[in-house]
């Protein structure tokens, strides 16, 4: 799923600091939004389809409601609850902006849109996503900032935003994302420091931030 990443990774020197192992017990993540169903998790793919203002290669031609969602190309679902755990549609030449009627696939997984066109910004309610373990959505012409709500997806493992248009800081909420394994966010036009709460991720494993306008923090 990481093999439209072409960013030069490097491990990350904060883990090399960090040398204790915390063993610390996560909060387990409610996600109880009772009002979320099958039903809401149709009307959330058919709002991503109806936001795409193009699809040159009709990927998402079998997307229409002859077939239950759960067949769509790109979309994977639970077996008993019927809900969308996994929408992958990376390499497909997609153009268009990303719904906020995706933060309302709370049964979410992976979302991987890596190298289309999607424009605009990333949007806030991508941190209602509280199962997201992989959010990819490098090689785009995102812009905007990287929404602090992300912080709030505790069990995200990799954040793949490089090869985008994103403005602004790397918010301090995504020192929260305890699980965070792989952060990439090369090749941005992002500014200011490396926020100190990012210490925090003592499972960080690879950290790409080249190609940005970032500052050096010296303690
Ligand atoms: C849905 O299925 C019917 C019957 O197989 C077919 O005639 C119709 O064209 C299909 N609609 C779409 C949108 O594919
Ligand atoms: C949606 O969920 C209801 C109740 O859980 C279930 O009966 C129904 O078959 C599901 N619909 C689809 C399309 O999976
Ligand atoms: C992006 O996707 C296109 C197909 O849409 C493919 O030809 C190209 O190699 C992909 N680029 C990367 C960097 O994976
Ligand atoms: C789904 O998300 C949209 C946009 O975020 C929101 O307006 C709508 O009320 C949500 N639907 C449900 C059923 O929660
Ligand atoms: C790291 O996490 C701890 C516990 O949540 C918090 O008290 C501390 O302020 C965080 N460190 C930084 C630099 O944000």
């Amino acid at each position: 799923m990481l093999s439209s990443e072409p960013v030069l990774s490097h491990r990350c020197y904060f883990v090399m600091v960090i040398f204790f192992a915390f063993s610390t017990t996560l909060p387990v993540c409610e996600c109880h939004r009772p009002s979320l169903n099958n039903f809401t998790d149709l009307q959330a793919l058919l709002s991503f389809k109806d936001h795409l203002s193009s699809d040159p290669c009709n990927v998402l031609g079998d997307w229409n409601t002859n077939t239950s969602f759960c067949n769509w190309i790109g979309v994977s679902c639970s077996k008993h609850r019927q809900r969308v755990t996994i929408l992958q549609l990376f390499d497909s030449s997609l153009q268009g902006i990303i719904t906020p009627f995706l933060g309302n696939l709370s049964f979410l997984r992976l979302l991987s849109l890596a190298n289309n066109s999607f424009h605009g910004h990333i949007p806030t309610e991508i941190g209602q996503l509280c199962r997201l373990k992989l959010l990819t959505l490098n090689i785009n012409q995102m812009n905007g900032e990287i929404p602090q709500s992300i912080g709030n997806c505790e069990k995200l493992k990799v954040l793949s935003l490089s090869y985008n248009g994103l403005v602004g800081t790397i918010p301090n909420e995504l020192g929260l994302l305890r699980e965070l394994k792989r952060l990439y966010l090369g090749r941005n036009y992002i500014t200011g420091t490396i926020p100190p709460s990012l210490e925090n991720l003592t499972r960080l494993e690879e950290l790409a931030l080249e190609e940005n306008q970032l500052c050096a923090r010296y303690e």
